[in-house]
């Protein structure tokens, strides 16, 4: 039996506990309730190929398509193979898939060759997972459960991670050891002013991971969900929406997505972003709408009734009007490298979900892979800390490639970041669009700021800052555009640049 430290409760840090527990002594820590996460609000659902009509292997080539050229093959290979059985686990783990006449329902998403997204709850999919997960943790032996705790850094000692150092609600500090500590803290949608993600998607996991000295990849790929609701807060409206038939109006009423793509509304995430982008700099940035009434007024309150009760709160009847839709930050297709098991660059650290870089996404997230690579990731983790040759094997030679190694200390002349205008600064120069003179500005600007503060506030600021400079570092270097990532001034894709760019810190001794 050893201790393992989990840090993060969506899907990933809940699937870790529960498995990891059957045979280790747990510390779960969470820096707010158990069940708040990313997880909790995922509307559309988790993509499997579970269906007669469908394969694994068209939904390896959907999820390669999408990842426009970086997604490792071998890794999505596993993810999409090992999906199905995943999913059957967390069906016995208690969740509650939406059914027609029996079967499990699907819907389709953009660049989905084929509908596979099961759902539940009509569009509360996250919601349910992450309660029957709860559950589940809950009722478990072995698992401590720590919630309003943050974990502020990780330990190292001799290149080993050994534990992490934590704030508690009264902001006082403690040491916990650990034999291994599995990074599960998800995504940075923080990073950004409109985001989807809520308020504790601040990217703690891969900065404490970045100051310990593990090399983050893919860093430079920040996915922009194309349609939130254009009111404060971004309000998440669901792909499977247009799945399911609604269009996107330009403010005169005319659908625009068709002259920018043969799929029109269900091209890739990154092109209708940016086909909605560029229609709303045409409209001065007034909003574009997305249109659902012909999907009529009773559908849309059984299939979508966490969006309708969100469109009725904001004063608007989707059934009869098109609602104003903008795009905000979503998902990160970076984060900490990690091998297909979840092993960091780091010995004794893992990370799974969205923290993790596994490179299953590359450039572009395929809609609602996230689920599922947290899912059968959280499970090969937990399975390679279940066996004890594997748990306490040598930790594999991880780095063949290229590694950046960014400069680690502070400018002691500069001024304490802002969160606010460090978000602003992110979304005007390393958004949807991006070129060398705002990623220049964007550079001086980040070295012209120091972290600032104790709270835990002021270390999730600083946490942003961190993963910011190693962002607009990432994005400069990309001088092409692919996925995600579009540079204004290098709008083609180029071969010389197929390849994924890591990133180290470094590690004062
Ligand atoms: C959505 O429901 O549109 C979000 C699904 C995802 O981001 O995978």
């Amino acid at each position: 039996m050893s201790e393992v430290i989990i840090v993060g409760s969506g899907i990933a840090g809940l699937i870790a506990a529960i498995e990891t527990s059957r045979q280790h002594v747990v510390t779960l820590i969470t820096k707010a309730e158990l069940s708040e996460s990313n997880t909790r609000y995922a509307q559309g659902g988790i993509a499997v190929a579970l269906f007669a009509d469908d394969s694994v292997a068209e939904h390896v080539a959907d999820t390669l398509r999408a990842g426009a050229g970086l997604s490792c093959p071998s890794v999505v290979e596993v993810l999409c193979s090992e999906g199905p059985a995943r999913v059957r686990d967390l069906i016995r783990l208690g969740v509650e898939f939406d059914r027609r006449n029996g079967e499990l329902a699907r819907g389709l998403e953009a660049a989905h060759s084929r509908p596979r997204v099961l759902h539940a709850g009509g569009d509360a999919t996250g919601f349910a997972i992450e309660s029957a997960l709860v559950h589940a943790v809950r009722s478990a032996a072995n698992i401590t459960i720590l919630e309003h705790t943050f974990v502020k850094d990780l330990i190292v000692r001799d290149r080993k991670v050994a534990g992490v150092e934590i704030l508690n609600e009264a902001g006082e500090a403690r040491s916990l050891s650990a034999d291994a500590v599995v990074l599960a803290s998800g995504g940075a949608g923080q990073l950004y002013p409109h985001t989807s993600n809520p308020s504790v998607a601040t990217g703690d996991g891969s900065a404490i991971a970045l100051r310990a000295g593990a090399e983050l990849a893919d860093v430079e790929f920040y996915q922009f969900h194309p349609t939130t609701l254009a009111v404060p807060g971004n309000f998440l409206i669901s792909e499977a929406l247009r799945g399911d038939g609604a269009v996107l109006l330009d403010s005169e009423g005319h659908r625009f997505m068709q002259a920018v793509h043969p799929d029109a509304e269900l091209a890739p995430r990154d092109v209708v972003a940016r086909g909605i982008a560029e229609q709303m700099a045409k409209q001065n940035g007034a909003p574009v709408f997305l249109d659902a009434s012909a999907l009529g007024a009773e559908f849309l309150k059984e299939r979508f009734p966490t969006i309708d009760a969100a469109c009725r709160t904001y004063g608007f009847d989707w059934a009869v009007q098109p609602v104003p839709v903008t795009p905000a930050a979503h998902y990160w297709m970076g984060g900490v490298r990690t091998d297909e098991w979840g092993r960091t660059s780091l010995p004794g650290l893992f990370a799974v979900g969205e923290v993790a870089c596994t490179g299953v996404h590359g450039a572009n997230r395929l809609a609602s892979n996230s689920l599922l690579e947290s899912l059968v990731f959280a499970w090969r983790c937990a399975s390679l800390l279940l066996n004890e040759e594997t748990f306490s094997k040598a930790w594999p030679a991880f780095s063949k490639s290229e590694v950046h190694v960014l400069p680690a200390e502070e400018n002691s002349t500069a001024t304490p970041v802002d969160r606010a205008a460090l978000q602003k600064l992110m979304w005007e120069t390393v958004g949807i669009y991006r070129d060398a003179s705002g990623l220049k500005r964007a550079a001086e600007q980040l070295r012209g700021w120091r972290r600032d503060g104790a709270t835990v506030s002021d270390c999730e600021t600083a946490n942003l800052l961190d993963l910011a400079r190693v962002m607009v570092a990432a994005a400069n270097m990309r001088q092409e555009s692919r996925g995600a990532h579009w540079r204004n001034d290098f709008p083609e894709t180029l071969q010389s640049f197929q390849h994924h760019q890591n990133f180290r810190r470094e590690v004062s001794a």
